[in-house]
């Protein structure tokens, strides 16, 4: 059997730098090893919901924007799949069957659902009693089990995705050894693929805040503009200590650094900044005294723009053809449905759930009664 890959985004804002580190350089790379027999790209629509039951527009807008960003970061329509998961109805009756084989108490132990909690505000609260008190809705609580559903319905081998993901590519593995050994072998057993770089783990936003998100106002995006690049860059968080170019600076939590340490290569430095060999040799001159943020950033911007630059390149035409890329969208959707259905009656026979096309069960009634 071959390798598949599945992952996909919340439509909740555009895409920025840490989802490019994250996974999204990734799948372009993957799909262009041709190491995989099948990749399928997912507008994770349904679950954004899930905490966005009020904003039905915010999700609809975005649908978009995050479909141009794929194919400006250069996925290609005619290697992989891009689709929107709530055009395919059978992952949420996969989702259905899966409840029963997770537990309540399981889900509350899932630790990106409690910190999400957390950071929502959902208390305890009970809607109808207390205005103030949002609870946690059903949906977003069960939506590590959606997304065991997503995984699966495709027969994922592999899913690249970011660190904060981890606990719900567990939770799947989970569920298919229970699946499989409840009801016999029928769903395969996904690996996730973290990124290999430390820094590229969980990008920093540009204020030095531990995660790069759109509610701290901390993103670079990928079709910011040159100039908003340079603005983002020249206000990154350096080290507060390092107030004279002479004065020893630190690298550590220094967020240009952080992101040099994601994105700069020895090529980079004979063609920006020949002066060092490599970034060790820059961070010694910066811990020692002597380099300017300035210089720095500057570093930065300029690899920064080498690949953020084609992208809008191809943003720019894509934009152009909108109608192509809702067809792009709505052909891949075809595909993943049609996928996804054979996962499902799979599921189904193995459930014992599928009465119509079971002769036996027809035959042993029809002996039960017989006089
Ligand atoms: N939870 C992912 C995110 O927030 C999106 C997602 C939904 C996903 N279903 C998935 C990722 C399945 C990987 C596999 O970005």
């Amino acid at each position: 059997m071959g390798k598949i890959i599945l992952t996909g985004d919340r439509p909740t804002g555009r895409l920025h730098l840490g989802h490019f580190v994250g996974s999204l350089k990734r799948r372009v790379e993957l799909q262009n090893s041709g190491e995989f027999e099948k990749i399928f790209i997912m507008i994770a629509d349904a679950q954004a919901l899930t905490d966005n039951a009020d904003n039905p527009e915010k999700i609809r807008q975005n649908i978009i924007e995050v479909a141009l960003d794929y194919l400006s970061a250069g996925l290609d329509p005619e290697k992989v799949t891009i689709f929107i998961q709530s055009q395919v109805p059978e992952l949420c009756e996969l989702a259905f069957y899966y409840m029963n084989l997770v537990t309540v108490q399981r889900l509350q132990r899932n630790p990106t659902v409690k910190q999400e909690i957390q950071l929502r505000g959902f208390s305890e609260g009970d809607d109808d009693e207390n205005q103030n008190k949002k609870g946690t809705p059903v949906g977003f609580f069960t939506y590590p089990i959606s997304q065991a559903s997503d995984i699966t319905a495709f027969r994922a081998t592999t899913v690249p995705v970011g660190v904060d993901q981890a606990p719900m590519i567990e939770q799947t593995r989970e569920i298919v050894h229970k699946f499989n050994s409840v009801y016999g072998e029928t769903l395969v057993t996904p690996e996730m693929l973290l990124p290999e770089n430390a820094a590229c783990l969980r990008l920093p936003g540009t204020d030095g805040k531990a995660k790069m998100s759109k509610s701290l106002g901390n993103c670079i995006y990928l079709s910011d503009t040159s100039k908003e690049i340079k603005k983002k860059v020249n206000s990154m968080y350096t080290d507060p200590e390092h107030l004279q170019i002479t004065d020893p600076g630190h690298v550590e939590g220094n967020v240009v650094f952080t992101y040099l340490d994601a994105f700069c290569n020895d090529e980079h430095f004979a063609k920006y900044l020949p002066e060092y060999e490599n970034l060790e040799a820059m961070k010694d001159h910066y811990r020692r005294g002597g380099l300017g943020d300035g210089t720095c950033k500057k570093f930065l911007f300029n690899i920064m723009e080498e690949f953020l630059q084609p992208m809008r390149e191809r943003r720019a035409i894509y934009e152009q053809n909108i109608p192509q890329v809702y067809e792009i969208l709505k052909k891949g959707c075809e595909v993943a449905r049609a996928e996804a259905a054979k996962t499902l009656a799979d599921v189904r026979k193995a459930m014992q759930i599928d009465y119509f096309d079971d002769a036996e069960l027809i035959a042993e009634h029809t002996k039960k009664y017989q006089k």
